[in-house]
């Protein structure tokens, strides 16, 4: 079973969970400030999910690639949208400062 690394907790989740429904589930805050009511809903569309990752992740699919290509995201940031991505081993989980998490403070 994977282990999740987040804001100084440690969640255990199921191989292949989608990350945003394992850190919701955790209250962990994978948004910030009006992102939490402003957002997609885990469909891929509103970029407001993003974090770095470390450690063993799906590859990104196409609509995770295509937003995170938009402003204010950056292709060149290490950023993924968790509600596109599945667990797939251990991993540590890192959110960043932004309406879209696409800042460089750690939150
Ligand atoms: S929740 Fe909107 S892109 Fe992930």
């Amino acid at each position: 079973m994977p282990k999740i690394t987040v804001q100084g907790k440690t969640i255990i989740c199921d191989h292949g969970e989608n990350l945003r429904r394992v850190l919701l589930k955790h209250k962990i805050n994978l948004y910030n400030g009006q992102s939490k009511l402003i957002n997609c809903r885990g469909i891929g569309s509103c970029g407001t999910c993003a974090v770095e990752i470390e450690g063993e992740v799906s590859p990104a699919n196409w609509k995770d690639k295509m937003r995170r290509s938009l402003p204010p995201h950056s292709p060149d940031k290490n950023r993924r949208l968790a509600c596109q991505t599945k667990v797939l081993g251990d991993i540590t989980v890192t959110k960043y400062d932004g309406f879209w998490g696409q800042g460089d403070r750690r939150i």
